[in-house]
């Protein structure tokens, strides 16, 4: 079967899943004993958290959260919305926020910000991609897959106007890709 390829490759599916176990690992060390709930925000950590959630053996349970400040474009609006709430009750838990990329981390910071209002014993963010050089926000990850620098991509769950969701690998869009799409 053929392959389909957009961009250029920056981390390959074996790449991906070798870096979420290690993470996994490091998060069973870190909440060892204790039960965690993980928030996969939509859309772009389905695939992330799948990785993540296979390989640890800490009791986990799971609820998602949408929040967006993108439109269909690849630069940022700067304004958060909150699309989906979660359902679960995060009082006097550990909550892990799984998410596919921090740019700006205006997002994420907004989205803490609102979670905290629940009364969670803790809260920390499992990212897939940091770009800390986009940072405007104050905002710390605390797990992250992989540092990259100031490009876009796609796959993995990653979009370009909601498509490209679907590939198995991280790649990255130069202008004169974009103009082909
Ligand atoms: P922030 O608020 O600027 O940190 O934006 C974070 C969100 O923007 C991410 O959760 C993604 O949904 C989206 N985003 C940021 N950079 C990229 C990218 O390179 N490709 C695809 N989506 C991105
Ligand atoms: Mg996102």
């Amino acid at each position: 079967m053929a392959e389909r390829k957009f961009g250029k490759v920056l981390f390959t599916e074996e790449q991906i899943s070798k870096r979420a176990k290690e993470i996994a690992a490091q998060i069973d060390k870190d909440y060892e004993g204790e039960e965690v709930i993980l928030l996969c925000t939509l859309k772009g950590s389905i695939m992330w958290i799948g990785d993540i959630m296979k390989h640890l053996t800490v009791d986990t349970r799971l609820d998602f959260i949408s929040a967006s400040s993108y439109g269909s474009s690849t630069t940022s609006s700067g304004v958060v919305k909150i699309k989906f709430d979660p359902e679960i009750n995060m009082y006097n838990a550990n909550v892990i926020v799984v998410e596919d990329i921090v740019d700006t981390g205006n997002t994420l910071k907004y989205v803490l910000a609102k979670l905290q209002e629940r009364g969670p014993k803790s809260i920390k963010v499992c990212t897939m991609l940091n770009k800390e050089s986009r940072r405007t926000a104050d905002f710390h990850a605390d797990y992250v897959g992989f540092e990259i620098d100031d490009l876009f991509v796609i796959g993995y769950g990653l979009d370009f106007d909601q498509k490209y969701r679907d590939l198995p690998y991280i790649s990255y869009l130069e202008e004169d890709d974009i103009d082909k799409l």
